[in-house]
């Protein structure tokens, strides 16, 4: 029976749940964080540590320690439990491994009575998303993938970084996978109000240098290039969901690219790809549909081919 305290669950006490569960204490979005893990010493120790900071943060977030019975009154449940890379160089590789991991949390965790808005982050996250929603039997708008928010927040810096801007003056949105099929609609891109590409053939003397195959390889690789000089990403990945928890919690109307369930938009059905959306109290409250132009049409087909093929081999 859902409180009137908002509380977020997040499952997995890995790098990415435990600063997701430091970031949400930090900025006091939710007054009740409890972090779930099946190395319940490991989500003790990153709760003492995360309670060690409280006295020096805006807001008395209570955090601690649970288990899947804490969903019964929790507005959100965040998953962001994986089973360790060995070798894997792609996302979609870590398919098997997350499905079985999702399958044994879904049903302990509608069992509690949760009756909230999942965030996933488990990769591959837009098969994982469908894998939730197609589980836990909880409407479209409540199963949120985080898709290529993180994509769109690599381009918007890559970009104000080539602009000397700021990435909130940089309008983008990522389309398609979480991973190597991701599409930029450049059409659609604009930097402190101008497209971008205009930009580019206006300024051409002074952007000569900039090469736009460049800034796709660099936003589709960003997340590899962290994990081989650190051996994973947390601090993007828990900014990321940070702001898709705010946005619910907050009912801000927020555009965000995540990983959403599409029925026909861009003319694609039946599964889950990275999209503009609206996000709000009760989740997904809207999809943007961007008139691309025929190639970034086939690009995201190409997209949602592949993660089609993903989905059939839950
Ligand atoms: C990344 C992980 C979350 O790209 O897939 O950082």
């Amino acid at each position: 029976m859902k409180s009137n305290i908002t509380k977020v669950v997040i499952i997995g006490a890995g790098a990415v749940g435990a600063t997701t569960a430091y970031s949400l204490v930090v900025k006091g979005i939710a007054a009740e964080v409890v972090l779930v893990d099946i190395n319940k010493e490991k989500a003790q120790g990153e709760v003492w540590d995360i309670q060690h900071s409280i006295d020096f943060q805006n807001r008395n977030v209570r955090i601690k320690v649970g288990d899947y019975k804490e969903c019964g009154d929790a507005d959100i449940v965040v998953i962001t439990a994986s089973a360790p890379m060995d070798g894997e160089t792609n996302r979609l590789m870590m398919l098997e491994k997350t499905a079985t991991i999702i399958r044994n949390i879904i049903p302990p965790v509608m069992e509690s009575g949760f009756d909230g808005i999942f965030v996933v982050v488990s990769n591959p996250v837009d098969v994982m998303a469908y894998l939730v929603k197609e589980l836990s039997g909880l409407p479209k708008n409540r199963v949120i993938g985080t898709g290529t928010i993180l994509e769109t927040a690599r381009l918007k810096q890559k970009i104000g970084e080539i602009m000397g801007m700021d990435p909130s003056s940089i309008d983008a949105c990522v389309l398609g996978e979480h991973g190597d099929t991701m599409m930029i609609p450049w059409s659609h891109v604009r930097a402190g109000g101008k497209n971008f590409l205009e930009i580019l053939s206006d300024n051409r003397d002074m952007l000569q240098e900039v090469d736009i195959d460049s800034i796709v390889q660099q936003t589709k690789r960003a997340g590899y290039y962290v994990l081989k000089s650190k051996g994973n990403t947390q601090y993007g990945i828990a900014g990321a969901v940070t702001g898709i928890v705010a946005a619910i919690l907050g009912n801000e109307n927020k555009l965000y690219a995540v990983s959403a369930y599409l029925e026909g938009e861009y003319g694609i059905e039946g599964i889950y790809l990275g999209v503009p959306a609206i996000l709000n109290r009760d989740g997904i409250k809207d999809i943007g549909v961007f008139n691309l132009n025929e190639e970034e049409k086939e690009q995201l087909i190409h997209s949602a081919d592949i993660i089609r093929n993903s989905i059939e081999r839950l």
